[in-house]
């Protein structure tokens, strides 16, 4: 059990980050990931990885999730799970949020945010914000 999310929450969370890889544009890395944001009011934002042409606009799963979150004015969360692997794999692998993504949770949530890496339902890693980023650089840096 991870904080205040029991296993059944957990496993929803993680079911619907499964789900959203359905949604994966993904075609020149042919790797989906599929993100599930669980806010501090017991909302679920979801997001998909969505890639471009021109390769730089890409956005991650994680960050789509956020922004759709923030975009709708929710600011606290606790949680977020995260799967990803090549479209056709038969088996994931645990697929850890990239540098921009720890950066853009770094943002909006506090170290103890948690961070669920999971291959299914059943195989999960958890780690804290503050252990995936450790010395980050936040909004309280910049304030007088
Ligand atoms: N990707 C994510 O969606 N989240 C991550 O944290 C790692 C990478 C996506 C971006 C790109 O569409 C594909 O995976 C391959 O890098």
């Amino acid at each position: 059990m991870i904080f205040c999310m029991n296993e059944t929450q957990i496993k929803e969370l993680i079911k619907k980050a499964l789900d959203m890889r359905n949604f994966s544009y993904t075609p020149y890395s042919h790797f989906n990931v599929g993100a599930a944001l669980l806010s501090a009011d017991d909302r679920i934002f979801t997001g998909c990885n969505i890639e471009n042409a021109s390769y730089t606009p890409t956005n991650c799963a994680e960050r789509t999730a956020f922004f759709k979150a923030v975009s709708e004015g929710q600011y606290d969360f606790d949680a977020i799970a995260i799967v990803g692997g090549l479209e056709d794999a038969e088996e994931l692998d645990f697929c850890p949020p990239c540098g921009v993504c720890r950066q853009v949770m770094r943002e909006f949530c506090k170290s103890d945010f948690e961070i669920i890496l999971a291959k299914d339902a059943e195989n999960i890693k958890t780690y804290k914000l503050v252990d995936l980023l450790p010395e980050g650089f936040g909004p309280e840096f910049l304030e007088d």
